[in-house]
């Protein structure tokens, strides 16, 4: 009789945003009528940068002449992309960062999940709470942790409590741990991240042999240029972290898919036998066996974002839900909640009015002011009490919800 991997087992409730997405069709079902406006899962609204279609409608037309078809491509991305990516992105910030050290994906997500794969089961990890789901509920996958308790904590696991105590950014451990999850700009908070933080945190990490996950998938948010965009861009991250980026949030490839994951070949982690082992050499060979690349369509679209009209459509985009951000903000705080986030980030984190649950809140603004956002428990048992709102929508659906919310709360 086969058997099943028993960790899954382990998982408290399905993934979030299916969780609510239910909850939402539901609603919809009973109400036909009420005009939803959702900004819980931050998933992009606005249309393609034109550079990036163009670049695909060109590589379609590639792919129809046979002296420039593609078929399979090099599992780690083309290098025309790579290149891109390591100059624009890294090099130009002043991080050492190498094309052939970049792994050209379809997300973040995955590539964030699927990191496991190369790291040994006795690891102690640490996340923050809250937390972007996927890191813990991977982990779950994996077997790195024991059952939840009734916070939905996982036995095995270091929560690292973020709040409005410490801007949302976590403590360094008192603890060694191997590896840690840090999100910057923070997803679900909106918190950001100093050049000072991030530096202790790489101190932290050089001293304990400790691998940071560092998910930049919102960097594209950070507009004060005094903040870094990249671990990389603090000495030493080359020695310790492995970065996840994303073409989602910046040039709303959500629905077309592709991200890139870097891990610098000076990085090393133990094996049983004491020896040091490159992780890039691990993770090329997890790469190279199960995963083909990205489409060639879709790495010409990737690349395009790199020419001068892509950078300028790229901004103009990220400006767009920047300034829904604010506007979020703005109205929640004018009518007296407590809200943090939203400047350098597309996410705005509220104290939920009246003492309400996070799921209560939920519940109220669905059925009330037919919003949708998502509830702060849903990341972690210290975001109960908090909600995430998310800036990617339409201006007219983010004022009309913000209308909405602020003359009933
Ligand atoms: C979110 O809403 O947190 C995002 O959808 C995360 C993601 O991109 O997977």
């Amino acid at each position: 009789m086969a058997t099943v991997n028993d960790n899954y087992l382990k998982l408290k409730a399905g993934y979030l945003f299916p969780e609510i997405a239910r909850r939402v069709n539901a609603f919809a079902q009973a109400n036909p009528d009420a005009p939803i406006i959702r900004l819980g899962i931050g998933d992009v609204t606005e249309p393609l940068p034109e550079a990036c279609r163009q670049a695909m409608i060109k590589a379609v037309e590639d792919m129809g002449d046979r002296s420039l078809f593609k078929g399979y491509g090099p599992e780690q991305g083309y290098e025309w992309l790579r290149e891109k990516i390591a100059k624009h992105d890294f090099q130009a910030r002043g991080c050492e960062i190498d094309a052939s050290e970049i792994f050209v994906s379809d997300g973040s997500k995955c590539d964030t999940g699927n990191i496991l794969e190369i790291f040994g089961h006795d690891n102690t990890i640490a996340v923050t709470d809250p937390v972007y789901p996927v890191y813990v509920d991977t982990n779950v996958m994996a077997g790195n942790t024991g059952e939840a308790n009734d916070r939905g904590e996982y036995a095995g696991l270091v929560y690292l409590p973020i709040s409005a105590e410490n801007n949302f950014t976590a403590e360094i451990p008192s603890q060694k741990v191997d590896l840690v999850y840090l999100c910057f700009p923070n997803n679900p908070t909106g918190a950001v991240a100093t050049k000072e933080y991030l530096k202790a945190w790489v101190d932290y990490a050089k001293a304990n042999g400790t691998i940071i996950f560092f998910d930049a998938a919102y960097e594209a948010y950070v507009t004060d240029e005094s903040l870094p965009r990249s671990i990389y861009e603090i000495e030493g991250a080359r020695d310790c972290a492995i970065e996840f980026r994303s073409f989602s949030k910046n040039a709303g490839f959500t629905g077309t898919r592709c991200a890139l994951t870097v891990v610098p070949k000076t990085l090393t982690a133990k094996a049983s036998d004491g020896s040091d082992v490159e992780l890039w050499k691990l993770w090329n060979r997890r790469q190279s066996t199960k995963f083909n690349g990205v489409s060639y369509i879709v790495q010409r679209g990737a690349e395009a974002v790199y020419s001068e009209e892509g950078q300028a459509q790229i901004k103009t985009l990220v400006n767009f839900y920047l300034e829904n951000a604010k506007i979020i903000r703005e109205q929640l705080t004018a009518a007296g909640l407590s809200v943090y986030g939203g400047v350098n980030a597309p996410y705005v984190w509220v104290k939920t009015p009246n003492g309400l649950s996070s799921w209560d809140f939920f519940d109220k603004l669905l059925n009330v002011c037919n919003v949708v956002g998502t509830p702060g428990s849903g990341f972690g048992a210290a975001g109960e009490g908090y909600f995430r709102i998310s800036a990617f929508n339409s201006r007219e659906n983010v004022v009309e919800a913000m209308k909405r919310i602020t003359a009933k709360f």
